[in-house]
Formats: C-alpha cells, sequence, structure tokens
C-alpha cells in the first residue's frame, strides 16, 4: 500500500495537519495538560478549555513559544497523543512540515528532529519556509513574483516575508501575536478597573470587538474577580479599553513592516506596491486589519480566505504537485543553504 504524506503547520496557538491519503486538514490547540508532573491529563483543544480552571496537580503547558518549540518531549508527547483513531499517523509516512525562517538553524532543526524521531518512524521528512507555503496558499506564483509582501499574523509570531524571484529578499519574525494583545488587554484592564480577567476573556473580547470600527459605545460584559474585594464578578468592559491595549503591539507590528520595505531593494518594492500585501495567520481573521495596515504604510493590503489555515492548504497544494514539491527540502540535503 502506497505510504501516506502529511503537511504540518505547528503554531504556538494551534497546530494544522493535513492528510493526504483522507484529503483533510484537521487542526487543534497546541497545548497539553500534565497531572502530578508526568501523566498525560488531556491534549489539544480539551487542554485548552482547562487552562486558567485546574487544581494545583494539573499543569497546562504550550509547548511552542513565539513560533519555536521550546517543550521539545511534551511537543512529541502532545502530537503522538492527538492523533487518535481515524487521526493516526501511519508508520513509514513522508512529512512535510513549514518552518519559520527567521530563526537559527537548530532551532529549524527541532522541527526535523520532532518529526523524525517521533513513534510513527516516519520515512523522509522535509521543510518549506512558511511564508512559501502561505503563497502558494494564496496561488500567488511564489517561484516567478517580482515582488511580494506576506505578513502572518499568528498566536504568538507576526512573520513579515518580501519574496522575489523564486526566493525569500528578506525574513522578519516578530515575538507578537494574539497572545500579546490578550496579555495587553488583561494589563490594561487590571490597571484601570482594579479586575483580573483570564486569557480566556482577553482572547474573547478581541475577537468580539470590531476594533477598528469608528464606535466608541460599544461593550462586553465579562467574568473576572475584583482586586480589592477579591469577589468574583462581572464588568462591562469599553471597546475603546481593548483598542488602546492592542494600539501598541499593533503598531509595532507596522514599524516593523515600514522598516522591513525600507530595507527592500528598489525594483522589488515597485513590484509590492504593484502587487501589494497578503495577510495570513488566525488574527488576519480580524475585521478592518487589512484596511488598517492599507491605511497605515499605503500599500494595497488583502486578507487570505480562510487565513489561519493558509500555510497548511499551502503544503496541501505542495504535497500534491510535482512541480511545488521542489519548493520543500531535506535538512540532510548538503545543498541545504541553512545548514551550510
Ligand atoms: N476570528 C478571529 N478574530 C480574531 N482573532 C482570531 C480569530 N480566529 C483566530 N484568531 C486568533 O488567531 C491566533 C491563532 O492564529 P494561528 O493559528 O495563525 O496561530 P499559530 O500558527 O498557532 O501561531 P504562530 O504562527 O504565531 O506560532 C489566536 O491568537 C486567535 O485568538
Ligand atoms: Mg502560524
Amino acid at each position: 500500500m502506497a505510504k501516506n504524506t502529511y503537511g504540518l503547520d505547528l503554531g504556538s496557538y494551534d497546530i494544522k495537519v493535513y492528510d493526504k491519503k483522507r484529503d483533510t486538514i484537521w487542526n487543534e490547540k497546541c497545548v497539553i495538560a500534565i497531572k502530578n508532573k508526568r501523566e498525560i491529563y488531556a491534549v489539544g483543544d480539551d487542554a485548552y478549555c482547562m487552562y486558567e480552571k485546574t487544581p494545583e496537580s494539573i499543569e497546562v503547558l504550550f509547548p511552542m513559544k513565539a513560533g519555536m518549540i521550546t517543550g521539545f518531549t511534551n511537543m512529541q508527547f502532545l502530537l503522538q497523543n492527538l492523533i487518535k483513531g481515524e487521526r493516526q499517523f501511519s508508520h513509514g509516512a513522508e512529512y512535510v512540515v513549514a518552518v519559520p525562517t527567521d530563526v537559527t538553524k537548530v532551532q529549524k532543526k527541532a522541527f526535523f528532529d520532532l518529526v523524525i524521531h517521533s513513534t510513527a518512524k516516519a520515512k523522509e521528512v522535509n521543510i518549506v519556509e512558511r511564508s512559501i507555503a502561505d503563497a502558494i496558499g494564496m496561488n500567488i506564483d511564489a517561484r516567478n513574483t517580482r515582488g511580494t509582501f506576506i505578513a502572518n499574523f499568528g498566536g504568538e509570531t507576526t512573520e513579515l516575508s518580501v519574496l522575489a524571484g523564486g526566493g525569500m529578499v528578506l525574513n522578519r519574525l516578530l515575538p507578537i501575536g494574539g497572545r500579546n494583545y490578550d496579555d495587553a488587554i488583561i494589563t490594561i484592564i487590571r490597571n484601570s478597573h482594579d479586575f483580573l480577567i483570564g486569557r480566556h476573556t482577553a482572547e474573547a473580547l478581541r475577537r468580539r470587538f470590531d476594533i477598528f470600527k469608528a464606535d466608541s459605545e460599544a461593550a462586553f460584559m465579562v467574568a473576572g474577580r475584583d482586586l480589592i474585594t477579591g469577589v468574583p464578578m462581572q464588568k462591562a468592559i469599553s471597546i475603546n479599553l481593548v483598542r488602546a491595549a492592542v494600539r501598541d503591539p499593533l503598531m509595532e507590528c507596522i514599524q516593523s513592516i515600514q522598516s522591513l520595505l525600507d530595507r527592500t531593494p528598489p525594483e522589488v518594492r515597485t513590484a509590492i506596491h504593484k502587487n501589494g500585501i497578503f495577510l495570513t495567520g488566525g488574527v488576519a481573521n480580524t475585521n478592518g486589519l487589512d484596511a488598517y495596515i492599507e491605511k497605515n504604510v499605503g500599500i494595497t493590503t488583502r486578507t487570505a480566505v480562510n487565513p489561519e489555515f493558509c500555510s497548511v492548504n499551502g503544503l496541501k497544494k505542495i504535497i500534491m504537485s510535482k512541480e511545488l514539491r521542489q519548493l520543500a527540502f531535506s535538512m540532510l540535503d548538503d545543498r541545504y543553504r541553512w545548514m551550510s
């Protein structure tokens, strides 16, 4: 029987997997809950629900930080335990893994090692730079573009890439993502209302408010704890507070886009002005983010369809096409430029 091929986009927030044989894409939160420091209690979405709600004996851990694998063993446990029943990774399969560009070769190799040393005994592991996968996911001709700018707004990172002439011209991985916006929301609410909310609540606020719309009246009731009395209660949080919280991290992303463009060779920059900026990653679902970037940077900006699945969709296309397969490298290959 022919061996299966999987496409993996391992994110700090969500793991996305393409299974060629079943022709499906599935995703689960990149979270593991461990009991008494050794027993796996829950993984994926189930573990994420437990975050900030578990007794002391259960620890809820995120084995990836800012786009990189920081808890290697936990990440291995997580991958192996996520895949139950239908999802089981078949033995001897081939893997195509999306990796960030602007990281050290050791960090990049951690993705390779994670899969090659898994219990599923991979036959072959190839890697693709994430922005290339994003470009393919959006049907951009990554190999022939004269200039394309991709910004992947993820859970803990914002990865900015300039592609031209079949390769990466510039790339920057910012440690800013949905989680940082949520932390900023928690801080501003604590400081202005003496009120402590959890990270799930902060995320829900950010996702529910239309922060880029000119509306200053909107408010939502959220649950939290009054820090003066210590009593759990509900409070109305206004859209303006959430807007104020996300402003600084968002401005940092805009400034980084601008500075990457400033460093881009003029002919490539001209092509980017013509082709535009493309947004991917889960945070790109935020209504109006594209218009906000367009206004601040002065370049037409568009958001991918289902932006959080853009990279894994790109991996799917790379896996399906003989021609696009050339975009995937083996880390064991002598010609692999990052290892040289
Ligand atoms: N509809 C939405 N509106 C706003 N934010 C959203 C929406 N859907 C998802 N998100 C946010 O997108 C983020 C996850 O995006 P994504 O899956 O691209 O991250 P990731 O790949 O796991 O992380 P990273 O690439 O940074 O390692 C989370 O912060 C989540 O809150
Ligand atoms: Mg991602």
